[in-house]
């Protein structure tokens, strides 16, 4: 293995020794934002939409964008091959920069920080794929922009490590009865044949692979709402499954400890995931 090589503010160089100022309002006040893109075959898959997500990100919290798509894709497309190519995680983040001191309004004419490295992508392992997969629920504790990606993930990892400490891979997050999002993944459930998954608004992440899966889904027939979830309809579903972009498209077989449906992954699973596999053949190969 080489050494992982990471990016900063225009530096190239190893990960492990990677820097930014102690001064950084990233690092300080969580003042930035970031985009997960998944890679395979040392491609990304989707990557205009996830640098639309960057742009909205960073306009939404009246931070500029240091760089236009072209130079983002250069950029990444250079740190990908940096670190030899393959299934990748890329990751970038940007933030409002590092002023002479911290304080809470924005510093005028700070240049931004800007970061990127990437990790193996950490796709669910064959088991996890068949059998599926265990999540709680928990209650959504968040702000309500979460449509922006945010760097601020405490509520976030709170609610993931809940669920690593009952064994379970992730976290449904529920808002007034309503299940919201996975604390880091969008959420779907099969009812009746017909798949629903809460609208895009201010209280999810609009995901990338919830999009794509949905427009597979609607381009392959497959009935699909997009429509408030409650917890107790998400319940009594035929099917439940999370998706982001490290963990594709999952199904999850228990929910607080019962079986969803049949307790493992079902047939609209099966359809679901085949057509995300043919698609990321159809536009890698
Ligand atoms: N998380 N919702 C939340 C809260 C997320 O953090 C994510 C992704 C998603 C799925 O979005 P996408 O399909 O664009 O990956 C939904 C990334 C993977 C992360 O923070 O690691």
């Amino acid at each position: 293995m080489t050494e992982p090589v990471a990016y900063v503010n225009g530096q190239w160089g190893p990960l492990a020794q990677a820097r930014v100022p102690v001064l950084d309002r990233g690092f300080l006040l969580a003042d930035g934002v970031y985009e997960v893109i998944p890679a395979y075959a040392g491609r990304m898959l989707r990557a205009d939409e996830h640098l639309a997500r960057l742009e909205r990100s960073l306009a939404e919290v009246r931070m500029g964008n240091p760089h236009t798509r072209a130079q983002w894709l250069d950029l990444l497309g250079r740190l990908i091959r940096e670190n030899g190519g393959g299934d990748k995680m890329v990751y970038l983040q940007v933030t409002r920069g590092a002023a002479a001191g911290r304080g809470h309004p924005f510093p005028e004419n700070l240049p931004p920080t800007v970061v990127a490295f990437c990790q193996p992508l950490p796709l669910p392992s064959a088991e996890m794929r068949e059998d599926g997969v265990g999540v709680i629920a928990v209650p959504d504790i968040r702000w309500s922009r979460c449509d922006i990606k945010a760097i601020a993930l405490l509520p976030n990892l709170l609610a993931t490590q809940a669920a690593k400490e009952q064994g379970c891979n992730e976290a449904l997050l529920v808002r007034d009865d309503r299940v919201t999002e996975g604390a880091s993944s969008n959420v779907f459930a099969v009812l009746d044949g017909t798949v629903a998954t809460p609208p895009k608004n201010n209280e999810i992440l609009p995901g990338v692979t919830r999009d794509l899966l949905l427009e597979l889904l609607r381009g392959a027939g497959v009935p699909v709402q997009e429509r408030p979830l409650g917890l107790a309809e998400l319940r009594r579903a035929d099917e439940v499954w999370i998706t982001s972009s490290t963990r594709e498209v999952l199904a999850v077989a228990r929910v607080d400890g019962q079986p969803v449906g049949a307790g493992r992954p079902g047939p609209l699973h099966a359809r679901a995931w085949a057509l995300f596999q043919d698609y990321k053949r159809r536009v890698l190969i």
